[in-house]
């Protein structure tokens, strides 16, 4: 088992391509925009990371569907952003300590709306059998009981969908060693590092020279955001990415950072950051 999984690797090394970078996304004037990442889903309409909410994202036709992932206690990787059932099923406790069959008789819906009641969590392997190359994922890694669990299955996945040949992935996570192993499994597939620093100092040109090593973009906090840190990440061409950890100003941020040349906008207002793609001059 242990060749086979060898023999596996070095043979999609072998195959893949180094160095690789997103395409920007352009208009049908082929003017770029930033691009379009619907976080968890249409979450605001939906229940996170469920099927409809992927549905209407994909209904929107935005640039990627953003996910998380988590790894079941038999091993297969759900779409679930908290570590625990509590918040967004009828279940209780950490997702790692149940087998897909007994998640998937949760009601992963309830908990947003009756409407979606009895709604099922889904594996990334569904939502790729559904949406397969239609669309474009921007999936979460992180590490399981701190060590690399999720990494070798994602890239077998992948790999086995024909996606990262089509260049329909991109691999985010707040954890440098995961990203470091997708490398290692696959160079050809985009990573972006997410960041939770506070403030912009911690920037710094060692972290940046770190960065650039095995990512193309950053992601960050709307809060951090401003031209001049847009730029000294541009001028050593990292991307950037921005997510809104403060629910209540998402929309103000989402136009001041699309204003100030943000790459990408993990967005939980599809229909609100499209209006102000056709808005900006
Ligand atoms: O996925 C990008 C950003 O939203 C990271 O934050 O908490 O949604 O994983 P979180």
């Amino acid at each position: 088992m242990k060749k086979l999984t060898i023999l596996f690797i070095i043979c999609m090394l072998s195959i893949s391509s180094v160095g690789c970078s997103l395409a920007v996304s352009a208009d049908k004037k082929g003017k770029t925009r930033p691009e379009v990442i619907a976080h968890r889903g249409a979450d605001d309409r939906a229940p996170e990371e469920t099927m409809p909410a992927f549905k209407l994202a994909v209904e929107d036709k935005v640039d990627y569907l953003e996910m998380d992932l988590r790894q079941t206690k038999d091993n297969k990787l759900v779409l679930m952003h908290d570590s625990t059932l509590n918040r967004t099923t009828n279940g209780k406790g950490d997702v790692s300590r149940y087998t897909l069959k007994q998640l998937k008789k949760l009601d992963a819906g309830s908990w947003f709306s009756k409407k979606y009641k009895n709604e099922r969590i889904i594996t990334l392997e569904e939502l790729i059998n559904r949406y397969g190359s239609k669309t474009k994922y921007f999936i979460e890694t992180r590490l399981v009981d701190n060590k690399l669990k999720m990494e070798e299955p994602l890239i077998k996945l992948l790999y086995k969908k024909g996606l990262i040949k089509k260049k329909k992935v991109v691999i985010e996570s707040f954890s440098a060693m995961s990203l470091q192993e997708i490398h290692k499994l696959n160079k050809s597939v985009p990573l972006v590092q997410l960041t939770l620093f506070k403030s912009k100092k911690d920037f710094t040109n060692k972290n940046i020279k770190e960065w650039k090593k095995y990512a193309v973009g950053i992601g960050l906090d709307s809060s951090l955001i401003d031209k001049q840190l847009i730029k000294k990440l541009h001028q050593n061409n990292l991307k950037v990415y921005v997510f809104f950890f403060n629910a209540k100003n998402e929309k103000s941020e989402q136009k001041r950072v699309i204003n100030v040349g943000a790459d990408g906008v993990f967005t939980n207002h599809i229909n609100y950051t499209k209006s102000l793609m056709k808005s900006s001059k």
